[in-house]
């Protein structure tokens, strides 16, 4: 059976990026079609400036989400990566197959340094390394898919690149993952910014739709999405990057396909309103289910603790594979 693994960082509240680039698939296929792991990945929070107590808020409200958006345990495993060592332990036996240039050669890593660097803060050692714990993230339990936004393909093809290397270098020890993306909604835009991806670290704004909004606030922000000064609802992803980005998203909820939603709309206010009630019908099960889970903790931390332990049942033997590869003494 096909082994799936991938994650989110709880850094921010979930958008309806993270949800329409990755979770709705984990959910709707994944789960049913393979065996699959979901992560909240809070060490990776660790890497850029933070809040103690806002990380830890937002593990336990990710986790409580990713079951809201249809992940059942009974069906994949839900987890939180702080939980199972095996993640920190494989990251530095892979500090020592990647290089520097590797690192610094990351889209990732030159925006958020530069990011970090305006906001006055230092730039942590953990963001060069970020995209190594990602690799053994996936590395750790032989993920053959990692089904993820287009934003993280970069970091995936670095993950292949390490497994390679290091299976000729010390002997066969690695699956070769691959990425997948979904056919439409795989980078959803700002729409306050439609030339920058909706992202949950942020700052909050009218551009970003939270998994959490109430009706009323998709329908004001999406209303007041910036699209351009035509009037042809046509998609033109460079020429038009406001209207496309509502055309996939509408798409992406309604199951069409954006180039020929394009020709059904004459005006962009139309177009908006049905983006919009499309959007809202999408994230309503959500909200539901996150209402019924927050009225029983004690699930989500039950279900957090049997994935756990799970994952290290699965992480544990390729990772002692590893470390006995590299040359390292076993603890007998
Ligand atoms: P994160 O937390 O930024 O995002 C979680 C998932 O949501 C996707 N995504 C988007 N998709 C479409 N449009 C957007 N605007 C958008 N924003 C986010 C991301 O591509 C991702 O699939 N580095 C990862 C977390 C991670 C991980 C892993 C993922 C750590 N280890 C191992 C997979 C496997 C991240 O920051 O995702």
């Amino acid at each position: 059976m096909t082994r799936v693994f991938s994650g989110v960082k709880p850094t921010g509240h979930l958008t309806l990026g993270n949800y329409l680039g990755a979770m709705r698939r984990w959910a709707a296929v994944d789960q049913h079609q393979s065996d699959a792991l979901f992560c909240v990945v809070d060490l990776h929070a660790l890497t850029v400036d933070h809040d103690p107590a806002r990380v830890c808020r937002l593990s336990r409200q990710s986790a409580t989400l990713l079951l809201a958006s249809g992940l059942d345990p009974r069906l994949c495993t839900v987890f939180v990566q702080s939980h199972v060592d095996e993640h920190a332990r494989l990251s530095y036996v892979l500090e020592c197959v990647a290089t520097d240039g590797e690192m610094r050669r990351m889209i990732q890593y030159k925006e958020k340094s530069v990011r970090e660097q305006r906001r006055g803060g230092s730039v942590r050692l953990s963001l060069l390394t970020y995209p190594v714990l990602m690799a053994a993230d996936i590395l750790a339990y032989g993920a053959d898919e990692v089904p993820v936004g287009d934003d993280q393909a970069q970091h995936v093809e670095l993950t292949r690149d390490l497994a390679v290397r290091f299976n000729q270098r010390y002997g066969h020890t690695f699956v070769v993952p691959r990425a997948t993306h979904p056919a439409v909604g795989a980078r959803v835009m700002n729409l306050q910014d439609p030339l920058s991806k909706m992202g949950k670290s942020d700052d909050a704004g009218p551009g970003i739709v939270y998994l959490l909004d109430e009706p009323d606030v998709v329908r004001k922000k999406i209303m007041r999405a910036v699209t351009d000064s035509g009037r042809e609802v046509v998609y033109d992803r460079e020429a038009r990057p406001g209207v496309a980005n509502l055309l996939e998203i509408l798409a992406a909820c309604s199951g069409g396909n954006p180039e020929a939603l394009g020709g059904v709309y004459e005006s962009y206010g139309a177009l908006k309103r049905d983006t919009a009630e499309a959007v809202i019908e999408v994230l309503r099960p959500v909200r539901e289910r996150h209402k019924e889970l927050c009225a029983d903790p004690g699930f989500v931390e039950e279900v957090l603790r049997d994935g756990a332990e799970r994952a290290r049942g699965m992480a544990r033997p390729t990772v002692d594979a590893a470390y006995r590869a590299i040359g390292l003494l076993p603890a007998g």
